[in-house]
């Protein structure tokens, strides 16, 4: 897409941009000088941009490190950042993020223009379900309350009881337990066993759940947890609760990307992996250089779809299908299941 030509920056304003993004740990990441004098006039124009058009940035954890560290105003995991976007001012906000991320938004901000910068930012586990699926569930299931991971469709939320992110399901789900015998959760497989085994709920029959899976998560070989055990001892291995069950009884920790930073800051160990999507290893190795993580982590192709060239483009010159919409009908009844989460999640 190309991008319309507004006002460059003098070379002092470059040298004070690199400046700063060196001050926010991109030059300890591996970003070389010549990586920087590149980043540096693209983030000056989104800020610039960005001030101009009274627009907020929030960017998820995963997100390119030169898009959280150089045009990001807030960042975290989905729950913050749907907490945040909850209480934005500004007119318009670019998500950094994924689909569902934005729609979260747009639903919390019927009002404001939302803009979601690249086209291939989908989830496979927002992908795995649809709202007739929801429907056929509840009929199969009647008065089984429907549990929904805030990675879905805003459709699938509208069809849902209640809405839960990594850092929230747990809590949530033994609410939900306490008025019912059985909860239906969606659409995560592998969380839902994750966490089935957490609540000592039988899988399948108490905590019911969906097929389907994250593609980053899935894959993570339970066999490299004794290697790199040896490698390292005192090692502290932290897996995403997305992760597949046979990987996650292995480790030491086990929780949401929040969760994962919490844990590294509250703890005092020689080593720390985070098994999970790279860019929150970034984040972790900036905010707490002192510390050393040890690499196990994958892409995921639709976090890594934006980039700053796409931030500018949606800003200076937004097109339709950036723009991101929900039927209102639809965004009333999602807007419920999300509040609802807030109130339980803070209750
Ligand atoms: P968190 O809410 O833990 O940041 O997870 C979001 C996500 O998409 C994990 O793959
Ligand atoms: Fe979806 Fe997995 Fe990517 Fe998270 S990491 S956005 S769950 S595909």
């Amino acid at each position: 897409m190309p991008i319309k030509s507004g006002p460059e920056p003098s070379a002092k304003q470059v040298a004070d941009e690199v400046r700063r993004l060196c001050g926010k740990g991109l030059d300890s990441l591996g970003f070389a000088p010549a990586d920087l004098a590149a980043v540096a006039p693209v983030t000056w124009r989104i800020n610039r941009l960005k001030a101009e058009k009274k627009a907020v940035i929030p960017a998820h954890v995963y997100q390119r490190p030169e898009v959280v560290a150089g045009v990001a105003d807030f960042t975290g995991d989905s729950y913050a950042l749907s907490k945040r976007c909850a209480e934005v001012r500004a007119e318009r906000i670019v998500f950094c993020g994924v689909r569902f991320m934005a729609e979260t938004a747009k639903i919390l901000n019927p009002a404001k223009e939302v803009l979601l910068p690249a086209k291939d930012s989908g989830c496979t586990l927002a992908d795995s379900i649809t709202a007739s699926d929801v429907r056929a569930a509840k009929r199969k299931y009647p008065g089984v309350p429907v549990v929904s991971y805030i990675n879905t469709t805003a459709e699938v939320k509208a069809e849902s009881d209640v809405i839960v992110t990594s850092a929230n399901a747990a809590k949530i789900l033994r609410l939900m337990f306490e008025d019912h015998k059985r909860v239906l959760f969606l659409p995560d497989a592998w969380m839902g066993s994750n966490l089935a085994r957490q609540l000592g709920k039988k899988p399948g029959s108490e905590l019911l759940f969906w097929d389907g899976k994250c593609i980053v998560h899935e894959n993570f070989d339970p066999a490299m947890v004794a290697l790199c055990r040896r490698t390292y001892p005192g090692v502290k291995i932290l897996a995403h609760a997305e992760c597949n069950p046979a990987f996650v009884e292995l480790v030491d920790f086990v929780g949401g990307t929040a969760d994962m930073l919490r844990y590294v800051r509250e703890t005092d160990a020689p080593y720390y992996m985070l098994v999970t999507e790279c860019g929150l290893g970034e984040v972790a190795r900036t905010a707490m250089p002192e510390k050393h993580f040890i690499p196990m982590c994958r892409l995921c192709p639709y976090m890594k779809a934006t980039t700053l060239q796409s931030v500018l483009q949606a800003l200076e010159d937004p097109q339709p299908w950036q723009k991101v919409t929900v039927d209102p009908a639809v965004a009333e009844a999602a807007k419920r299941s999300i509040e609802r989460m807030f109130e339980l999640a803070e209750s």
